[in-house]
């Protein structure tokens, strides 16, 4: 059931293939089940063969060699998917992910946000991935907007690593919004899954200040409710951590458009915050390269390396990040990989 909703929403190569995959290898743990299922009814040993368990060796030799088609294929897509993300690492741009419980509303918004009428928005890697727009927020600052699958209550554990490649965007992205439908009854309980399917996934708050609650469908509030709940998410925005356990809330509606200004002001102060550790491997003689750093950025480290480069470690935001990249072409990293880069250089 789980899995032919899935099949319906999978839209890239990858999504699909993985999910036909779980599917043979659910049928694949039956077929090993009904085997022994007969062997236990069959009742002694010594007995091979038997027309039945023929048929199921057949069975099992053809699932398996579907099995390791489907493999096959995942993995060239895999590998041009990884390409693919390598190349737009390279791109300045900050990533925005939406997540959220499936029909939280999370298209609409999406829509909305890159609607023509609030801010230009082009198709991006048309052909790789349809869920993916450049944004020019109002402010002039241009991100990535990327879409997800919808979350559903107790997603199997196989199908949660079946999946884990497709939100993969998440774990990277500048900034989470995570939509929920506030007007539906049980809300809380969609969070708690959410936020459960984002741990398995490896989306953890030590990651830094990058989390928005976007309470959506506002407008089916009753007015009472709609008030109180407006005042909440304006004192918390302030004090907010900004992680998923204390998100930053923002009151909203992607149907009429209410809240979105201070959606878009929140966006914006949080890839305007000095809020991740990042670093880069300069060569030597990048000394404008490391100049700016240095104005602009809160420099922790600067290690020089074997060949006289330099490996400087940052606090700074997505924003600063990604005009250093645009400026002088180097991609911020993980200190590991910085070092890593270095090296090889
Ligand atoms: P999945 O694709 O299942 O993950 O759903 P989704 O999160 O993308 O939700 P989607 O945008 O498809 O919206 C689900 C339904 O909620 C649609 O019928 C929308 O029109 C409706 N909807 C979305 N946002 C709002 C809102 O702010 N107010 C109201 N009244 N309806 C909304």
């Amino acid at each position: 059931m789980i899995l032919e909703i899935f099949g319906e929403r999978a839209q890239t190569r990858e999504g699909v293939l993985q999910v036909a995959l779980a599917h043979l290898t659910y049928q694949r743990s039956r077929l090993v089940r009904s085997w022994t299922h007969l062997e236990r009814q069959r009742g002694g040993a010594g007995f091979l063969g038997g027309p039945g368990e023929r048929q199921i060796e057949a069975d099992r030799r053809v699932l398996a060699g579907k099995i390791d088609r489907l493999k096959a294929q995942l993995e060239e897509v895999r590998r041009t998917r990884t390409l693919q993300r390598a190349k737009r690492s390279k791109a300045p741009q900050p990533v925005v992910a939406l997540v959220g419980y499936t029909n939280a509303g999370k298209s609409t918004l999406f829509n909305r946000l890159t609607g023509a009428e609030v801010m230009s928005a082009d198709l991006l890697f048309a052909t790789l991935d349809p869920t993916m727009r450049k944004v020019d927020l109002p402010s002039g600052t241009r991100v990535i907007l990327s879409d997800t699958v919808g979350f559903i209550s107790d997603l199997p554990t196989t199908l949660v690593a079946a999946f884990r490649a497709t939100l993969e965007e998440v774990l990277e992205a500048d900034v989470i919004l995570h939509v929920r439908d506030v007007a539906h009854e049980e809300t809380d309980a969609q969070r708690a899954d959410v936020l459960s399917v984002l741990g398995e996934l490896g989306v953890h708050d030590e990651d830094g200040r990058r989390v928005i609650e976007v309470w959506n469908k506002a407008d089916l509030l009753p007015s009472a409710d709609r008030d109180v709940l407006s005042s909440t998410a304006r004192t918390r925005a302030d004090d907010a951590r900004g992680t998923l356990e204390d998100p930053i809330p923002v009151l909203a509606s992607a149907l009429t458009g209410e809240g979105l200004d201070t959606l878009f002001a929140e966006i914006e102060r949080l890839l305007t915050a000095e809020h991740r550790t990042r670093s880069v491997a300069l060569p030597p003689g990048e000394g404008a390269a490391l100049s700016w750093l240095h104005e602009r950025t809160d420099v922790v480290s600067a290690e020089t390396t074997d060949d006289g480069g330099v490996v400087v470690t940052v606090r700074l935001g997505a924003k600063e990040s990604g005009q250093f990249q645009e400026r002088f072409g180097y991609a911020f990293a993980t200190a590991e990989e910085a070092h890593r880069g270095r090296k090889r250089a």
